[in-house]
């Protein structure tokens, strides 16, 4: 499943020799930034600048012909807003590097087309020129797998440029690394479901994990059977196209620590018999973005070597009302021996993840987290771009400490205690849906019950953010955004 991919590399030559078709350079104030002593050439940038009243708006960008001096042909400015490039604080950190991101970004995204490109944005440090690449690598992104035209639109080769140093190169290559696995995701996530299904998006991770050399494991329907998983073969039932748990596992010799990651993978949620209305239906293809951003975080921290064990759970099933599809009432028996009445077939997430959240918690890891695009109500609660992360406080703290230096918006929230006695069942040990109030906050309580207390647990609901439904910005394309893969590497990253 080739996504258009555009090669980068990293180079130290100096920004007025690089021989690119566009020199992308960072302004902000007013003032060209990145060209260190170059005084002539940074005046002639900055006058082109104001001649066309380009003041360095975040998210800005104009193209200007390369003044004399340059040996690129023409130079795209792109706006850093409210850039400190002498921050020094943790928080000013992270946020400068996220200026970085997206103004790589926002280059690449307009540079559709163009042969060849240099970006150099004012990059001093590694971490700088990390921010730097990702933006590159995720701005590049098209999908263009489904269209008949349209293939002159991915950007041709990039060169980062910046600091003299082997660490800055490594920096450089890592976050190639980190936007391919963001963008391996936003391929699945884009997919339409009459191609990825359980079976097929398990084929996937199978021959990719093997390109890895990594462990995968594909249960399939006997399997699930045999093992009890009632909450995946329950939610797989109403479909011709059968589920799967896919196990994938990264054990590198010196690890010693161990995080699992749980991904739902509804690869479309038709709601089942609670059907869901057309408009709600339309985008049900990304119902599985939580599993692709748990599998190709795994995937990069493998490609990373990061000395961490690593564990990835996909429950993959299609929500479907066919004729054999579960009803509401039904009891089902899952894999932990709860039992739950299944009053809502569209609250289907939470049952396949309760059965995979079982047995990733049965290995007892140091970090368990799950991703999931699991309610409507995270988007009524935090909006479009944040993610919500409820669980235990010291996962919750190690997951919203590394999305601030990933650059994603992600947001503790609490799972309050008044909220399980919401999923009260008449016939079973609770039902699969509770009160509308805090429904975000409700379905963490309902996982919360197949996890053991003692868990460093943490959920994170990414339903608005997986999908943009809006205008492109910055690095994120419209659609599949590829959300939490970026904080999931940094998470294990910070493991070591
Ligand atoms: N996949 C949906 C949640 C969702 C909604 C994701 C919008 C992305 C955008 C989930 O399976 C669902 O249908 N949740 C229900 C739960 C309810 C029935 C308890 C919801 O949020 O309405
Ligand atoms: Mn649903
Ligand atoms: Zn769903």
């Amino acid at each position: 499943m080739p996504g258009a991919s555009t090669p980068s590399s990293y180079a130290t030559t100096s920004p007025l020799k690089a021989t690119a078709s566009v020199l992308v350079l960072g302004i902000a104030d007013g003032t060209v930034l990145g060209l260190g002593s170059a005084k002539a050439a940074r005046t002639a940038v900055d006058d082109a600048a104001r001649a066309i009243e380009f003041s360095g708006k975040a998210g800005s960008t104009a193209r200007v012909p390369a003044p004399r001096g340059f040996s690129a042909e023409s130079i795209l400015l792109v706006g850093l807003g409210s850039f400190d490039p002498a921050a020094s604080s943790a928080e000013a950190l992270a946020d400068s590097h996220e200026v970085l991101r997206r103004a790589a970004g926002n280059a690449l995204r307009v540079l559709g087309g163009t042969s060849s490109i240099a970006v150099a944005l004012p990059t001093t440090t590694a971490e700088a020129v990390e921010a730097v690449a990702v933006g590159v690598g995720l701005g590049a992104y098209r999908f263009l797998e489904y269209r008949s035209q349209d293939e002159s639109k991915v950007p041709g080769a990039v060169t980062v440029l910046g600091p003299k140093g082997r660490e800055n190169a490594a920096a450089a290559e890592r976050g190639a690394v980190i936007a391919a696995a963001t963008n391996r995701a936003r391929d699945l996530v884009n997919t339409p479901p009459l191609d990825l299904y359980p079976e097929s998006f398990a084929q996937i991770v199978a021959d990719q994990g093997k390109d890895r050399k990594l462990k995968v494991t594909v249960l399939r329907e006997k399997e699930l059977a045999a093992g009890g998983y009632g909450g995946i073969l329950g939610v797989g039932q109403g479909s011709t196209r059968g589920p799967r748990l896919v196990k994938v596992e990264y054990r590198p010799k010196r690890a010693k620590r161990h995080i699992s990651l749980v991904g739902k993978g509804i690869t479309f949620d038709s709601g089942g018999l609670s059907l869901k209305p057309a408009a709600s239906m339309e985008d049900m293809k990304s119902d599985m973005a939580g599993a692709a951003a748990v599998v190709q975080a795994l995937f990069a921290i493998a490609e990373l070597g990061l000395p961490v064990r690593a564990t990835a759970w996909l429950p993959l099933a299609e929500n479907m009302p066919g004729s054999s599809a579960q009803r509401p009432s039904d009891v089902l028996r899952m894999r932990s021996g709860k039992t739950v009445e299944v009053t809502n077939t569209d609250a289907e997430g939470r049952l396949v993840l309760a059965d995979a959240l079982a047995d990733a918690d049965a290995e007892k890891p140091d970090l368990l987290i799950d991703v999931a695009t699991l309610t409507g109500a995270q988007v009524v609660a935090l909006g479009n771009r944040t993610s919500g992360v409820m669980g235990a406080e010291a996962a919750r703290a190690e997951i919203t400490a590394s999305a601030k230096i990933a650059g994603e918006e992600m947001w503790a929230m609490p799972i309050p205690e008044e909220m399980l006695s919401g999923f009260d069942s008449t016939s079973a040990d609770l039902k699969n849906s509770g009160p509308r109030p805090g429904g975000m906050l409700a379905a963490a309580a309902f996982l919360q019950e197949f996890v053991g207390d003692d868990a460093n647990w943490a959920h994170i609901d990414i339903a608005g953010p997986s999908f943009n439904t809006g205008s492109a910005f910055g690095y994120t394309p419209v659609a599949a955004t590829g959300a939490a893969v970026r904080t999931l590497i940094q998470v294990a990253e910070a493991m070591d």
